[in-house]
């Protein structure tokens, strides 16, 4: 057993230490010499693919995060409507589909079932489907019209970690491949964007190798009684990610908010002492939203706020509000989830060890659910 952890005490810790190789490997072989996307294995027709109207991501869990992160970009490159559902919501609403729909599955395993079944509603429906699926020859690629693998490798630890990553490049990969079916890049051509994302292995190396204060960090928040996280855009299902891993992980109450929303509510539960992360944008991001960030940092720490600030290198607006600032490396800001993410995770798991706990089989968990 511990050689397959690669001398790691968990597999959790070894698959966060993989995420550099799930990244690389999953984009692996969908370029060509020039860095232009070659989906042949998408096996749905060029002309169906152009006329879709609307893509509805469906799924589970973790993998639903990484939906809610796709959609920002998907819905950016190719201008084609993009809303992401709870897989076990969609089929009992009634939704709104039809031939011209691409309903895309996420899912590590491949067999949850509440995603199978919406995937099943889907179809039945009439629309494309497509799953983006880390294991091989399970359920859902198989029953899809098309799957684009996600090649992070077997994942064991219950809590996933290098699927997420890996989801979302492929999510990526997809919304590249449609915007440049449709000649929608906006400005920026697929090509940019995935040379971009194959430096992105090397930048999260960087942050794995700055993770011993968020280490400490966890051991002396070993007794919280509650986390927040706050994140915008991207950073939004971050945040909530970032939050679910502490519940599955270390069972404390965790909630991600929307930065913006910070002032309809959850501000009122800012008291002296309570420990807030927050995902700051880049400074130098063409949305603007770093300095409305920066405000809420500045807001929560006038009420008490413990705040542990996720920021890029050379951004020092965060420092004066800053309880911990926990740094990442300068990434265009839809790329940014595949670094912010990284600290949280590792938060979250060394939280999980310091209260003693089992890291990789969390209570009440399975690693995959058959059941609806
Ligand atoms: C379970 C796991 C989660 C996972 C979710 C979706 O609840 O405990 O970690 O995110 O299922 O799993 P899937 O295999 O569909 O990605």
């Amino acid at each position: 057993a511990a050689a397959e952890k690669s001398g790691y005490d968990t597999f959790m810790e070894k698959e966060i230490n993989d995420q550099p190789h799930a990244v690389a490997d999953t984009l692996l072989g969908r370029t060509d010499a020039e860095g232009n996307l070659t989906l042949d294995e998408l096996h749905i027709d060029v002309e169906e693919l152009r006329a879709v109207t609307k893509i509805v991501i469906v799924a589970c869990g973790t993998a639903a995060y990484a939906g809610m992160v796709a959609k920002y970009a998907i819905e950016h490159w190719t201008r084609i409507p993009v809303e992401v559902e709870l897989a076990h919501e969609f089929r009992y609403r009634d939704p709104v589909i039809d031939e011209r729909t691409l309903v895309v599955s996420i899912s590590q395993s491949g067999e949850t079932m509440d995603t199978l079944m919406a995937v099943r509603h889907a179809k039945e429906l009439g629309a494309r489907t497509v799953s983006i699926c880390n294991t091989h020859g399970s359920t859902i690629p198989r029953e899809s019209d098309a799957v684009l693998y996600t090649h992070a490798g077997p994942e064991i630890a219950v809590a996933s970690t290098k699927a997420f990553l890996a989801q979302i490049t492929a999510s990526y990969i997809l919304g590249l491949y449609l915007a440049s079916l449709r000649g929608t890049s906006y400005g920026r051509d697929a090509a940019e964007v995935m040379a971009e994302l194959q430096g992105i292995p090397a930048q999260i190396e960087t942050v794995l190798a700055g993770m011993d204060r968020v280490k400490e960090i966890a051991y002396y928040m070993a007794d919280s009684r509650s986390v927040l996280f706050l994140g915008r855009h991207v950073g939004y299902p971050v945040a909530m990610e970032g939050a679910l891993k502490l519940k599955e992980l270390a069972y404390i109450h965790a909630e991600g908010f929307a930065a913006g929303e910070l002032k309809h509510g959850p501000i009122a539960l800012i008291e002296p002492g309570q420990p807030v992360f927050v995902i700051v944008p880049s400074p130098g991001s063409e949305h603007g939203l770093h300095d409305k960030v920066v405000s809420n940092i500045q807001e929560i720490r006038a009420r008490g706020a413990r705040t542990l600030v996720i920021a890029e290198e050379g951004d020092e607006d965060v420092v004066p509000f800053a309880d911990e600032v926990i740094r990442v490396p300068h990434t265009s800001p839809l790329l940014a989830p595949l670094l912010t993410v990284v600290p949280l995770q590792v938060f979250a798991l060394h939280l999980s060890t310091a209260k003693g706990l089992d890291v990789d089989q969390p209570r009440n968990l399975a690693k995959s659910v058959t059941v609806e």
